[in-house]
């Protein structure tokens, strides 16, 4: 399996702490079936900022540990991209990642709410042939509570990755049927681990998948993996037409 998003990399954001806590959780993705994962560290969310050059570096030298260690895990290079003004004029300045060396962009929104001129980053964005994916949308207060709010964004042009712990319940029933709801709506087009650790947010990417399995069907846990898979060799992804709700008849009498 392939795993998008991930806090993998020692010591750059709230994911892992150490050299040896890396290679523990790269042990562990190997355990769960994970074969690729992109190092996707927090960038300008107002605590950490992870330029591309940093991450670059600290990919290769995580990579030489694996293959030290005899690890069987491929890191690759991507940013978990929050919302901010400069974010066009960073990207041209080269201080932004792509995952791996696709056109598509992680991108983070606060939690409380969705910034104003997200549409019109989004269409910025897509103008450049870049394709923003909105890490974990099902933890945004706004989009969880109101999911037509990302009907619009993925209309405009985005596409959604859902956290495997959202989808295994650990964050409650709520957000794992709100998760399960996008999922059948094609608002989600990426499942990932957004591992940070080995006790609270570990990997969980095998059994999100057997979650997907069993409440909406393998056609779906196979065009999730196929699209992650797409990342990693370059080419596009599928996006499912979506499923709009719809409109509830009220009769009146
Ligand atoms: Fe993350």
């Amino acid at each position: 399996m392939i795993d998008i998003h991930s806090h993998i990399l020692p010591c750059v954001d709230d994911g892992s702490q150490s050299l040896e806590e890396s290679l523990a959780m790269a042990r562990a993705a190997v355990d769960d079936g994970i074969r690729q994962i992109i190092a996707t560290p927090h960038h300008a969310n107002g605590r950490y900022d992870n330029p591309a050059g940093g991450v670059v570096k600290s990919v290769a030298s995580l990579n030489e540990e694996l293959r030290r260690e005899g690890i069987e895990l491929e890191v690759l290079t991507g940013q978990e991209i929050r919302v901010y003004g400069n974010l066009v004029e960073d990207w041209l300045g080269q201080l932004l990642l792509p995952l791996h060396r696709s056109s598509y962009l992680l991108i983070e929104l606060p939690t409380g709410d969705v910034p104003k001129h997200l549409p019109d980053l989004i269409h910025e964005l897509r103008v450049m042939q870049l394709i923003p994916i909105i890490a974990h949308p099902e933890r945004n207060q706004v989009l969880l509570n109101n999911p037509k709010r990302l009907q619009e964004l993925v209309e405009l042009g985005a596409l959604g990755q859902v956290t495997s712990h959202s989808l295994n319940g650990v964050f409650g029933k709520k957000i794992q049927e709100v998760s399960l709801q996008m999922c059948k709506s094609n608002l989600i087009h990426f499942v990932a681990s957004d591992a940070h650790n080995l006790t609270s947010r570990s990997f969980g990417l095998t059994n999100a998948y057997h979650v997907i399995e069993g409440k909406i069907g393998k056609d779906m846990a196979d065009y999730f993996k196929r699209n992650a898979q797409a990342i990693v060799e370059g080419s596009r992804i599928e996006a499912k037409p979506l499923v709009k709700a719809t409109k509830k008849r009220f009769f009146f009498w």
